[in-house]
């Protein structure tokens, strides 16, 4: 695997992903495109928490602006980015985004296929697509909605307004703001949190939070289902339970 544009140090539970391009702004092109469909199949077959995060105080300025002016129209049918960021928000455990700085257009996408988002102060988040001539086709125009709401999203993806981190914080995009210094700490801080609970509970959190509202409570049920059976609630219930003194 490429690790120039992509940068993974890997530990048992978690992976920490850093975008790798500040002189490009981390600008996602095509060889961290390819970078982070090899971690996802690495992450497919040993889950992990993922944890997202730029250079040089940017998190990422957008896709390449010099690729994306040569594409054509079979490139746009093939969805490079959306189908890179979709496989990133399918991933089976959490992915966290550290946002520090720029997340603009992909970069904003890319942040948005995240199941947690925190930020610097500087933050500036938003998708400029448009204004370049373009539709911001790798996830905005549905998970913005799906996340901050109908209103704001329009606002944002019809007028290319940036949210502050402040801002952010207040529609719900992001759930923290924390100085730049400690922005990775914060992240590793809620993998631990994730990291003490049984895996296979939170991969089917995972999995039930992402369904459509007609597969409830039946898909629930079904992964309840295979955890009530499962030696490892078993073993963390008996636990709680000793530690009280019943039997
Ligand atoms: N694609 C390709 N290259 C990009 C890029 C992008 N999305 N964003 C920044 N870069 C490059 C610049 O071309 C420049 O390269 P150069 O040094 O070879 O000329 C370098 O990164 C630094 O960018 P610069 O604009 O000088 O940095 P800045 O700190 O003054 O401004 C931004 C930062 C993010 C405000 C500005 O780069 C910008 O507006 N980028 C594009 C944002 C955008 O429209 N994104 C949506 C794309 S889908």
């Amino acid at each position: 695997m490429n690790e120039i544009a992509l940068v993974v140090d890997r530990h048992s539970d978690r992976v920490i992903a850093r975008l790798n391009r500040p002189d490009k702004r981390n600008a996602i092109d095509r060889e961290m495109v390819d970078a982070f469909h090899s971690l996802c199949e690495e992450l497919e077959a040993e889950p992990r928490t993922l944890i997202l995060t730029g250079t040089d105080g940017v998190f990422a300025a957008g896709a390449d602006i010099t690729q994306l002016r040569a594409r054509r129209a079979e490139d746009a049918r093939r969805a490079i980015n959306a189908t890179a960021f979709i496989r990133i928000h399918e991933l089976p455990m959490p992915v966290i985004a550290a946002l520090d700085g720029y997340a603009l257009g992909g970069g904003a996408e890319l942040a948005y296929a995240a199941d947690i988002r925190i930020a610097t102060p500087t933050l500036k988040i938003g998708n400029t697509e448009p204004c370049l001539g373009i539709i911001a086709a790798a996830g905005a125009t549905w998970r913005l909605r799906e996340i901050i709401g109908g209103g704001l999203a329009s606002e944002m993806l019809l007028t290319a307004r940036l949210l502050t981190a402040d801002e952010a914080l207040a529609a719900g995009l992001i759930s923290g703001i924390h100085a730049p210094a400690d922005l990775l700490a914060a992240a590793h801080a809620i993998a631990d949190r994730i990291a003490v609970a049984d895996p296979l509970a939170i991969r089917h959190t995972k999995t039930a939070m992402r369904a459509p509202r007609d597969a409830h409570p039946a898909l629930d049920s079904e992964l309840q289902a295979e955890l009530f059976e499962s030696p490892e609630k078993m073993r963390r219930m008996t636990e709680f339970l000793e530690r009280r003194g019943h039997r």
